[in-house]
């Protein structure tokens, strides 16, 4: 089953095989990941309230995701389709993943389980294999992603996001995803 998936979605960006990589170590790093992000989130907003808790994504959400790539030699990230900060952009081979976990969802796959992997060839002739899964909308995001921002929320986030698109989201939603790149040697 996972291979048939896999086989089909395979992507038209960039020469690309099939693979059956075993995906269990990138739930992983991802589960580290995503918790580590969360507990910090979720201290700050004890702390000092949601708006705290927005400096805290400011500053430290791309240190954690740096600390986590170097911890594992990979590249290990958020994106999203719709942005809040412009330096989580999506490349061509994660838009187009976004653009199909789009779709699955549209056809009634499960948002909170949808993941992708396969081995790309990249320019230069090296190999890596790079695997995204979700990441979509519950109850404690709607403060700073949802459609009613409190006044003084919303300020702060045009203050350090000029050009947010990262809100209007609704339970549910596919928020965007983590992406691993790996690679080959
Ligand atoms: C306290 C406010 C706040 C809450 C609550 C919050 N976020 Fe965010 N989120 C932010 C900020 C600020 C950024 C920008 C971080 C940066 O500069 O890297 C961000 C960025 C992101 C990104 C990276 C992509 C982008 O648009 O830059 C994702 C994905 C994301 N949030 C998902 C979530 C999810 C899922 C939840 C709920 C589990 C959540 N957020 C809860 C404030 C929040």
């Amino acid at each position: 089953m996972k291979k048939t998936f896999i086989a089909l979605m395979c992507c038209s960006a960039s020469i690309c095989f099939a693979s059956d990589t075993d995906v269990a170590p990138f739930r992983e790093a991802i589960k580290a990941f995503g918790g580590n992000l969360k507990s910090k989130l979720e201290v700050a907003v004890k702390e000092g309230g949601s708006l705290k808790a927005i400096e805290i994504c400011n500053t430290e959400a791309m240190p954690i995701a740096e600390e986590h790539s170097q911890k594992l030699g990979w590249k290990i990230t958020r994106t999203s389709s719709k942005l809040r900060n412009s330096k989580n952009a999506p490349d061509a081979w994660e838009t187009q993943v976004l653009q199909q976990f789009e779709k699955r969802k549209a056809n009634g796959e499960d948002v909170t389980k949808l993941e992708h992997v396969e081995t790309v060839q990249n320019s230069d002739g090296s190999k890596a294999i790079r695997y995204m899964k979700s990441i979509f909308i519950s109850e404690g995001c709607l403060a700073c992603h949802g459609e009613d921002l409190k006044p003084e929320l919303a300020v702060k986030i045009k203050e350090l996001y000029p050009d947010d698109k990262a809100t209007g989201f609704k339970l549910g939603d596919l928020r965007g995803a983590f992406s691993i790149t790996q690679p080959v040697k």
